[in-house]
């Protein structure tokens, strides 16, 4: 057993080397705002060898092994396990909550048919461990919004958080009809700035960074005092691993974890970001999200996370703004990220 040091020098558990670099993983969806991040962060901790990125497109600039994959397409699937010897499957493909809202049954069609085939698929070929990642956004109604409990009616609003709720519940009738090692987190919105999120109503958390780096004023669709459940992307992907080392026998949750990180409010936001940049401006139009962030809680009860594996987010709302503002101001200066 050993400890492992990431890239950014972040110290992950220790976990046993040797079997780590006996699995292959296939991320799906890996072009996206996780997926961006996490194949490099798997990479350094299994071997870039041992990391399978795939995604509808191939990826510009991609170091390591990329597979073209339409996940709708089982066949393809299975091709791409069998090819790849893969043992573990992260299945980050979805649509968003925001963008979901556009067309629901399409939404809920590539939601769920994609983990159906990826539960299928992973059991056919006896796969040991699938990642599945829910959301705040299988909350709703009934449910004390100032912190959601881990065990809470799920009554979501948004077919996004309707098909996540139901994911959740496939994974605990996997685990339990076919003994699959299925593990799971309820991600609150990520900050990060590796690349640009894609179609959620926690976006604006992310796109304040971009505005406030290059001096331009920020739009924002949420009202100035609606808290949200965030995670910084470093936390995100930490907290992730640490669930999918865990010993299985600690694991009492089989649906989903509530990973807790921080919560704010867009005007919150902005006094942090202002302590670096004192000159920036917001201005508030909420939009439709509105209505889906004010469904969703305020904060999350991350205990039983912390009771099973240990967990325990290390950024606060300063410490990320600090690490967003510097990491996006050097990307931008070498004009790496396509504004
Ligand atoms: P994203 O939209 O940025 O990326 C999703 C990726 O999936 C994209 O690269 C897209 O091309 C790919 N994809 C879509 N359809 C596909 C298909 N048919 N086959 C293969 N790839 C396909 O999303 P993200 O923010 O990286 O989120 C990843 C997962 O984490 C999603 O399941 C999302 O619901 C969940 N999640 C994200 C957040 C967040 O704040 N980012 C919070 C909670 C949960
Ligand atoms: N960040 C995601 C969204 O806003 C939450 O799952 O859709």
């Amino acid at each position: 057993m050993i400890e492992i040091k990431t890239s950014d020098n972040n110290t992950i558990k220790k976990h046993n080397i040797l079997t780590m670099r006996t699995e292959n993983i296939l991320v799906i969806g890996a072009n996206g705002q996780i997926g961006s991040a996490l194949t490099g962060y798997l990479s350094n901790i299994y071997g870039a060898d041992h990391i399978i990125a795939s995604d509808l497109r191939p990826k510009e600039n991609h170091d390591g092994v990329f597979e073209v994959l339409d996940v709708t397409d089982a066949k393809r699937l299975d091709e791409l396990v069998k090819k790849h010897h893969v043992t573990q499957i992260y299945h980050l493909a979805a649509i968003l909550s925001a963008r979901g809202e556009a067309d629901p049954l399409n939404t809920w069609q590539l939601n769920t048919q994609t983990y159906f085939n990826v539960l299928e698929v992973a059991r056919a070929n006896g796969i040991k461990k699938i990642f599945f990642p829910s959301s705040i956004a299988v909350f709703g109604d009934h449910v004390d919004r100032n912190l959601a409990p881990q065990h809470a009616v799920l009554y979501p609003t948004t077919v996004y958080g309707i098909s996540k709720a139901a994911s959740e519940n496939w994974s605990n009738y996997y685990y339990k009809r076919y003994g699959m090692d299925i593990r799971s987190v309820r991600y609150p919105g990520i900050i990060s700035y590796q690349s640009l999120p894609g179609g959620g109503t926690t976006d604006y958390a992310v796109d304040i960074f971009h505005k406030a780096v290059k001096g331009e004023t920020f739009t924002c669709f949420l009202s100035e005092d609606t808290y949200l459940p965030m995670i910084y992307m470093d936390d995100a992907l930490r907290g992730t691993v640490e669930l999918m080392e865990a010993p299985a026998d600690n694991l009492s949750i089989r649906t989903s974890y509530n990973l807790s990180g921080i919560s704010f409010s867009p005007s919150e936001l902005t006094a942090s970001i202002r302590k670096w940049h004192p000159d920036f401006e917001i201005i508030y139009q909420p939009d439709f999200r509105q209505s889906i962030a004010d469904s969703w809680p305020k904060a999350i009860d991350g205990s039983t996370a912390k009771q099973d594996w240990g967990w325990q987010p290390r950024f606060d709302i300063d410490a990320m703004t600090k690490e967003m503002l510097e990491k996006l101001g050097e990307k931008y200066r070498r004009s790496i990220l396509e504004i």
